[in-house]
């Protein structure tokens, strides 16, 4: 049974971030969910780092470039975006006659809240000559600013398809920046943001770890510092890290990402092994704070009352589109 008190909830929306409305514990939330779907014609995308449940109920699992590609293409009524709040603003940029809402608008970012537009406008300044490409963890305000997105999918092709003698800021992830640089030997230039969950993997423990699982491999995302990446032996964005563990035939992995990726290798490769890659202390800073917000409840209430909905000024999401669609661009000529 759900407290009858909605209009207290909906009043306090914009400080909690979503509706606090209290959920019977008797009720089938995945029954309900299953409901709610059908009845408003909503799809649920989801990214790889949310909790099990949620990926569960989800109609599509994705990386960053893939749920763009779907909030894009969907005809469904409704998106319920349970990830954080800048792709949930990629959908609503993508799709914008859709009604987006998701289970908690303060599910941020500490890569994209590392880049302010205002701060971001000033570094773009100084580098007149220079072209602009963002990993789309940043705001629509960056995204505005920027000339071409790219995810960790497809961030190697779209520096790769810019003539060699292009000058470049890449922002706002210092080291999936400085794997590029490496990569592709382009030398560009940085913003200096980093994601909290990847700057915390410990490079003592995991080469413990290696030592006590000699057959293990080390599997990393581009968002992780220098030295782990050097250790690892394949790096790649969720879907890559996801895929490689699919078809390759070792048993052991050290998973040096989010946590929540987790749940799809499992399931994928029950007979596998996956731990994850620890962090410098004993806390579980490897689980993103900013994801972890939504929880099941929180995504069944949003789409029962189609709040938190995500409202944007149409002006900015007409200039945020274009380095979106020329990322989308690229990346179909590539077939990613
Ligand atoms: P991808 O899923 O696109 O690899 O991005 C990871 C990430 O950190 C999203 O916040
Ligand atoms: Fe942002 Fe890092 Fe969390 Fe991804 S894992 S949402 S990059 S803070």
């Amino acid at each position: 049974m759900v407290d009858i008190n909605i209009a207290a909830a909906k009043e306090k929306l914009s400080t909690k971030g979503f509706l606090d409305i209290d959920v019977s514990p008797e009720l089938d939330l995945f029954l309900e969910i299953e409901k709610l779907k059908k009845e408003k014609n909503a799809i649920i995308l989801a990214h790889y780092y949310q909790e099990a449940d949620i990926q569960d109920v989800a109609d599509y699992i994705g990386d960053s470039l893939g749920l763009a590609q779907q909030a894009e293409k969907t005809t469904a009524d409704m998106i319920v975006f349970a990830g954080v709040h800048f792709m949930a603003e990629t959908a609503k940029i993508l799709n914008p006659d859709k009604k987006v809402v998701l289970p908690d608008l303060k599910a941020g970012c500490s890569l994209a809240d590392s880049a302010p537009g205002h701060l971001f406008q000033a570094f773009k300044e100084r580098y007149p000559d220079h072209l602009v490409i963002s990993y789309i963890n940043c705001s629509a305000e960056v995204k505005a600013l920027s000339d071409i997105i790219c995810t960790s999918s497809n961030a190697q092709k779209i520096v790769e398809s810019l003539p060699a003698d292009q000058k470049i800021i890449f922002a706002p992830d210092r080291n999936l920046g400085a794997y590029l640089i490496k990569k592709t030997g382009r030398d560009m230039v940085l913003w200096d943001g980093a994601c909290m969950v990847h700057e915390i993997f410990s490079l003592e423990k995991i080469t413990k770890l290696k030592i006590r699982h000699p057959n293990a491999k080390l599997i990393a995302h581009p968002e992780c510092e220098e030295p782990i990446l050097r250790l690892a032996d394949y790096i790649g964005s969720t879907t890559g890290l996801l895929n490689f563990t699919k078809k390759d035939p070792s048993m052991e992995y050290i998973v040096a990402t989010e946590t929540g990726i987790l749940h799809q290798m499992q399931l994928s490769s029950p007979q596998k092994t996956f731990i994850p890659a620890p962090p410098t202390n004993n806390c579980a800073c490897n689980d993103c704070p900013h994801m972890k917000l939504n929880t099941l409840e929180k995504l069944y209430l949003c789409m029962k009352y189609e709040q938190p909905e995500l409202l944007m000024d149409p002006t900015l999401m007409v200039a945020a589109r274009k380095p979106i669609e020329r990322m989308l661009e690229i990346s179909a000529k590539y077939g990613l």
